[in-house]
């Protein structure tokens, strides 16, 4: 995907905005792994959101990604981001530029452990990449790959009064999807449209030669809300947040990206946070429980 390669966009605030994966999604992974896991390899890896995580339940961890910028920020992070897990071997974690429709320079057999955190949808050709990531992972290595669309208001300053959160959705969707003026017509195709359709598309292809398949997804459901669970779904919750995280949230999107470059003069997100505001009561001040809809499917070969 061309946007996040751009010089133009912010790697940075994408690593500071944009969700960490939580203590109990690596919990699923390593479960469903079983096996002690040696070596891992994470798809693109954007600026490594994923890939230090693993070093938790990896021996070694190895980054790809499409974007020379995304993996010069990996880069930069190494000493403060390895610190921060208590890491001082740096040699347990690399990064590379590569696309991961060409995974033909990496090993065949290496890995016991590959994934794709919320990339897997800019692949050009799905059955190509599963038979190889296949030749690349041992013999029961698996395959996990997850993804996250959109973020809601669930909560208020404590109140979550139905009518107000179904406005804010709808508020949202209108900036992000529906108004043809607006950020919608600009997002990348096909590949937002497999991400919000739950990646069904990419899950229809998974070939036979896998065993094991496990597929879950989480949606929020205003009227009968139910927080996704820990040790079930990819739990993605930011509760208390002032409502300023959601605009830098938004900010990071590569169809706003897209959108800004074609319209530089709009003050796109302000209209936005505006008209958020106006109709709904909510201020600088409102504190927010934000909850993505998520999903992941884990593959054994
Ligand atoms: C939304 S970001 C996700 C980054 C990271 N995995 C995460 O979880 O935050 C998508 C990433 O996929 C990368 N990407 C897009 N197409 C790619 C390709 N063909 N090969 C490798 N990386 C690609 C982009 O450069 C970007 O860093």
């Amino acid at each position: 995907m061309a946007t996040f390669s751009k010089t133009g966009f912010k790697t940075i605030n994408y690593n500071s905005f944009r969700p960490r994966y939580p203590p109990s999604f690596y919990e699923i992974l390593s479960n469903y792994s079983g096996n002690k896991i040696g070596n891992s390899l994470d798809i693109g890896c954007g600026t490594g959101i994923a890939t230090y995580d693993l070093l938790n339940i990896s021996d070694n961890v190895e980054g790809v990604d499409l974007s020379p910028s995304m993996i010069k920020t990996c880069n930069d992070l190494i000493k403060e981001r390895c610190e921060s897990l208590g890491i001082s071997d740096f040699k347990r974690i690399s990064f590379n530029v590569g696309d991961l429709d060409n995974l033909d320079t990496l090993t065949e057999g290496k890995y016991d452990l590959i994934v794709g955190a919320q990339c897997l949808h800019w692949s050009k050709n799905f059955d190509q990449l599963f038979k190889k990531i296949y030749k690349l992972l041992k013999p029961n290595g698996v395959f996990a790959y997850w993804y996250y669309v959109d973020p809601i208001v669930t909560n208020a300053s404590g109140k979550n009064d139905l009518q107000t959160l179904e406005k804010a959705k709808q508020i949202y969707f209108k900036y992000m999807y529906d108004d043809e003026n607006l950020v919608g017509p600009h997002w990348e195709q096909p590949g937002r449209s497999i991400i919000k359709n739950y990646y069904k598309e990419i899950d229809d292809k998974i070939p036979s030669m896998f065993k094991d398949v496990k597929i879950n997804n989480y949606e929020v459901d205003l009227k009968n809300f139910k927080k996704p669970t820990e040790g079930e779904d990819l739990v993605l919750v930011k509760e208390n947040i002032n409502i300023d995280q959601l605009f830098n949230y938004v900010s990071t999107y590569s169809g706003l990206h897209n959108y800004l470059e074609a319209n530089p003069e709009s003050k796109v997100i302000e209209d936005y946070a505006n008209e958020l505001k106006s109709e709904t009561g909510w201020t600088e001040d409102t504190s927010i429980d934000l909850v993505w809809n998520t999903g992941y499917t884990l593959v054994r070969k």
